[in-house]
């Protein structure tokens, strides 16, 4: 299974997601079973690590982004990835405006797919500390429904 994880710039949400999440594969020993990444749409910030708010509220919960590097998009992550999960619905959009006709990957919106209290996480990057912490927060809760998805999927 590959899952991939995609915002806007890929140095708020996604990294998140994709530090959470990964972090919870190795503590449920499913690290090598599936693979993930996070890319963002836009291509401002490619080979950047993620932004320095992201990384202290991460390291803070315990999860270490420093490795991750930005990146965009690209046509072949369709064939790549099994799941494509957006953090907002103009990620979303953007996704299916990229997706090649031939491809099988499934596309959804991470907090939609789980019904959680809000469908998308809010892009945290204008605004104070308090929309880092509620990211966190809505990406914990997605990251726990969807293991037990990739569990049942395995
Ligand atoms: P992200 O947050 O999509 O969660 O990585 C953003 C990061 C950068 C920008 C916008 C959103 N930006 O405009 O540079």
């Amino acid at each position: 299974m590959r899952v991939l994880f995609v915002c806007l710039g890929n140095i708020c949400r996604s990294p998140t997601a994709e530090g959470v999440l990964r972090h919870k594969l190795r503590e449920a020993g499913l690290a090598d079973r599936i693979e993930v990444d996070s890319a963002g749409t836009g291509d401002w910030h490619v080979g950047k690590a993620p932004d320095v708010r992201t990384r202290l509220a991460a390291q803070h919960r315990g999860y270490d982004l420093a490795t991750l590097r930005g990146r965009q998009v690209s046509t072949s992550d369709f064939a790549r990835f099994d799941l494509i999960l957006a953090m907002d619905n103009s990620n979303l959009s953007h996704l299916h405006s990229l997706r090649p006709d031939n491809s099988s990957a499934e596309l959804d919106l991470f907090l939609r797919r789980y019904q959680l209290a809000l469908d998308e996480v809010p892009d945290p990057y204008y605004g104070g500390e308090q929309g880092f912490e509620q990211v966190l927060d809505l990406i914990e809760q997605a990251s726990d429904a969807l293991l037990v998805e990739l569990k049942g999927r395995l």
